[in-house]
């Protein structure tokens, strides 16, 4: 990793004082309260600090992007901008059911008769949560995942270079669901695309093209239009597949999360080069005359 030790910083009691990790805030659920769950590890609250922004702490550096409110927030708007919780409206408000999701608390205010577990790398909890629901800090990669029972839909969003093996996390999930259960990904195509050749020698192309050699040197590559090959690969049968395009103006703000540690960590960019690059990608999503779009 390229990046500035000095600017890191494990700050556990920050957390503490904070309430992070204080059961009370988890709406009297804990995290991993399920009897078969791994063992908490002590680093699961802490943060990593990093050019401004913090980052997950337990098993750090896995993923590349923050967890800090500004990104919670922006995590948000984008579940809230996708317009719906899963494709199977239907399927979901059957109750009582058991649900697996990476955007929980959500889920268990939309489908309250669903019993749901909401699983991360960081402890990003919100301070109310409702009873339905749980939080888990724990690693799908970590194989294999261990739960007292099966679900009848598990859910992942926003995923795209997040995993190792992608098909092996597609495969854990398809052997959890029970007959008949659903799997449902909901993922960004990357990287943004240009049909006509008007973002040429932009910045906004720059960025695009320097991430993807990134996320490459970081072994974190895209997978999402594999997905539903991914999907039948696990043995899972009605695949289906729904391309949508969201308004770049919402991805501005993904500019940064998405790579300042991806540029200098893997791409040799200082904080000053990366922000640089990023302002000026973000002044080119701007301009109308240039046609760039993010397909999800
Ligand atoms: C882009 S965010 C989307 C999450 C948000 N809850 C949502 O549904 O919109 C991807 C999340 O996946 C988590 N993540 C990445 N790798 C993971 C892993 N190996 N195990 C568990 N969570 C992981 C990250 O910490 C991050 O919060």
């Amino acid at each position: 990793m390229g990046s500035d030790e000095a600017d890191r910083d494990e700050n556990t009691r920050e957390n503490r004082d904070s309430g992070v990790g204080d059961d009370t805030l988890y709406g009297g659920s804990t995290i991993r309260t399920i009897e078969t769950s791994r063992t908490a590890d002590s680093d699961v609250f802490n943060v990593v600090h990093e050019h401004g922004r913090t980052y997950h702490s337990y098993k750090a550096g896995r993923y590349l992007q923050p967890n800090d409110e500004r990104e919670q927030r922006r995590e948000c708007l984008w579940a809230i901008s996708m317009g719906k919780f899963g494709c199977l409206p239907s399927i979901l408000n059957q109750a009582p059911k058991n649900r697996r999701s990476h955007s929980c608390g959500i889920a268990a205010h939309q489908f309250p008769g669903a019993r749901i577990i909401g699983n991360d790398l960081s402890p990003i909890t919100p301070p109310r949560i409702p009873a339905n629901c749980q939080f888990e800090v724990d690693d799908v990669e970590e194989f294999p995942w261990i739960y007292s029972h099966k679900f009848d839909f598990i859910h992942a969003r926003s995923i795209y270079a997040c995993f190792e093996d992608t098909q092996r996390v597609i495969i854990e999930a398809a052997a959890w669901l029970e007959d008949n259960g659903w799997l449902e990904v909901q993922d960004w195509l990357v990287p943004m695309r240009c049909d006509d050749g008007s973002w040429d020698g932009t910045a906004i192309k720059r960025l695009t093209e320097t991430a993807v050699e990134c996320f490459r040197k970081a072994g974190r590559c895209n997978h999402s239009e594999k997905l539903p090959d991914m999907f039948r690969k696990a043995g899972l049968v009605d695949v289906k597949e729904e391309v949508i395009l969201w308004p770049m103006e919402l991805n501005k703000e993904a500019l940064e999360s998405a790579t300042l540690a991806l540029l200098t960590r893997y791409g040799n960019f200082t904080k000053e080069e990366a922000m640089e690059l990023i302002t000026m990608a973000r002044v080119d999503l701007r301009d109308t005359k240039i046609h760039v779009y993010q397909p999800a």
